[in-house]
């Protein structure tokens, strides 16, 4: 049988990762964060000593990442640096087309022999996955989405304060709606979920109750 396809979109902090994680587990889903590709890319960059606006540089890290690449199980990516690098790359229209092949075979052919994936990114409704059976658009106003990242910080122990964080979420917002190919905005046919004033538990009964109704 055809895989299932779950694709989950939204801006940085929208909750769209844990909600992803919660879904695959509810329906025995592989699930693929599709920003940790960007990340690594960006961090390949920064490593190689390069410039992650540098588009060839910026290329060919991206051809060269592949689904056992160990930089994929780094903690590195999850560092602020390594978001802004992922925001880069994730401009070059090369990086975008060297990593829809990656994401689109993952969707075709989850691992393991799941009997289906969700995928959680930018673009995965518009552009990677337009087919998917059930789509979802996860939003918060950049407030909450900042406080809800430095408390994410603080937990981890990283100093952080507030008004960079809130800075950097706005710099990174306006990277990723305003750029040239596949910018952040939902799909016509996505369902739009603005968290708010949602919890974590009301916002995954809401997205399985829109997936039950399409799958
Ligand atoms: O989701 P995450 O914060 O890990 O993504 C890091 C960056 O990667 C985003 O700011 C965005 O620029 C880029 N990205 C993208 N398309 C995706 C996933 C991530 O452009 N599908």
């Amino acid at each position: 049988a055809k895989a299932v396809v779950v694709a989950i979109d939204g801006p940085a902090a929208s909750g769209k990762g844990t909600l992803s994680q919660r879904i695959a587990e509810a329906f025995g889903f592989a699930h693929l964060d599709t920003g940790v590709l960007y990340r690594a890319v960006g961090v390949s960059v920064l490593r190689a000593g390069g410039d992650p606006a540098d588009n060839a540089a910026a290329a060919r890290a991206a051809y060269e990442l592949h689904p056992e690449h160990p930089i994929l199980q780094e903690v590195a990516l999850r560092t602020d640096a390594a978001a802004q690098a992922a925001s880069k790359v994730a401009a070059v229209p090369e990086v975008r087309a060297a990593l829809l092949d990656f994401q689109r075979r993952f969707a075709a052919h989850p691992p393991g022999g799941a009997p289906g994936a969700v995928l959680d990114g930018r673009d995965i409704g518009t552009v990677v996955c337009p087919d998917a059976q059930a789509k979802l658009f996860i939003t918060a106003s950049v407030e909450v989405r900042a406080e809800r990242r430095l408390k994410e910080l603080q937990r981890r122990g990283i100093p952080a304060i507030s008004s960079d964080v809130l800075e950097d979420m706005k710099a990174r917002d306006a990277r990723d709606s305003q750029r040239a190919v596949a910018p952040l905005r939902p799909a016509v046919d996505a369902f739009v979920l603005d968290t708010s004033a949602l919890d974590a538990d009301q916002v995954f009964s809401m997205a399985v109750a829109h997936i039950g109704s399409k799958t």
